[in-house]
């Protein structure tokens, strides 16, 4: 169990981070929370903004009712902002904006609005600090998530298999590529903290085969490593057949059953983990309320395959699974990029 109080390495990896980002003695900068936020996040970068003598302020929003029939997770999608005018005006007329909603604004609907008014936003992952602090921005990495984003946008295909029995294929055609390497010194752009993964989001009927989620695997939904297998048939981008017994395909069945939503099945995004620094284990050194998951996210070599909204593919949904899957290769045309759950060449 970790104390919430505020720690000095904690506060440097916040400043270090913010340093990143830019920002100078006099920036106005906006933390933007909730009040279901994490209070120490909020208190450190309060105190590393200080330090950089930039005019910091705050402004917090009730956290928005459930309307979902189950607990939604790591949508990435806050709804916290509610479309609020006077709040949408401050946070645009800020140099940045700090983001601790507990969602994160990464698919808010107010993104655009914002970035188009000249602001930058830094999402911060409702991650603990001592998570944060270990997954710090390294600038050893970005160059290498950069080139893996680009091969991704050059390649038509991306095709996955692994021993265990997938064998999926992705038209990647025109599929958006975010690459994701946590800070951002760029008017109008946007970047999140933990960072080291390349995410896709193919376009409407572009994803077909096998997936199979062996032991081991991970669904981050559930916080929780996979004891059985499950299998998943998709088609044309949905998922149209679970197979599996025991606890982890009865969590899934019963979870996407419960959004009665037939495009919480469909493919939401593909991508690839890339933090030398992100841990497998790291669900199993945190209580759950310490942790959102993201380091799983983020372990180099890891097929990251999730399911739900696609804005896209013009699918929209809060039904979300992001799934973590060790040992496949991942082909981008004919090109070899992980083998066995290792990334290659000059991506490792
Ligand atoms: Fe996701």
């Amino acid at each position: 169990m970790l104390n919430d109080r505020i720690e000095k390495p904690w506060l440097d990896a916040f400043q270090r981070t913010f340093s990143l980002c830019g920002l100078q003695a006099g920036d106005s900068v906006a933390i933007l929370s909730e009040t279901q936020s994490r209070q120490i996040n909020i208190d450190l970068a309060e105190l590393a903004l200080l330090n950089l003598g930039t005019r910091a302020f705050h402004i917090r929003v009730p956290t928005p009712s459930d309307t979902a029939p189950v607990p939604v997770r790591s949508t990435g999608a806050s709804k916290a902002l509610g479309g609020l005018e006077p709040v949408l005006n401050a946070l645009s007329s800020a140099t940045m904006v700090i983001d601790l909603t507990v969602e994160g604004l990464l698919h808010a609907p107010e993104v655009p609005t914002l970035l188009q008014a000249g602001t930058r936003i830094l999402m911060i992952s409702n991650e603990h600090p001592e998570a944060l602090a270990r997954l710090q921005p390294s600038e050893q990495l970005t160059p290498k998530v950069k080139a893996a984003a680009k091969m991704c946008k050059q390649a038509s295909q991306m095709r996955v298999t692994s021993a265990a029995g997938t064998d999926l294929t992705v038209d990647m055609t025109d599929a958006p590529t975010a690459g994701v390497w946590g800070y951002t010194d760029r008017p109008g752009t946007m970047a999140h903290w933990p960072a080291g993964v390349v995410v896709s989001f193919p376009k409407q009927g572009s994803t077909n085969g096998t997936l199979v989620l062996a032991p081991g695997d991970v669904n981050l939904t559930f916080k929780r490593y996979l004891q059985n297998q499950v299998t998943l048939t998709i088609e044309n981008d949905y998922v149209t057949h679970i197979a599996g017994s025991g606890t982890d395909a009865e969590l899934m069945r019963r979870y996407w059953a419960a959004w009665g939503d037939k495009e919480a099945y469909a493919v939401s995004h593909v991508g690839f983990g890339m933090n030398p620094a992100a841990r497998y284990e790291a669900l199993t050194m945190y209580d759950q309320r310490d942790t959102n998951g993201t380091e799983l996210r983020a372990f180099a070599g890891n097929f990251l395959f999730s399911t739900g909204a696609n804005e896209f593919a013009g699918r929209y949904t809060e039904g979300h699974f992001d799934l973590p899957v060790c040992n496949c290769d991942i082909w981008l045309d004919d090109q070899l990029i992980i083998k066995a759950g290792q990334l290659q060449g000059d991506l490792a």
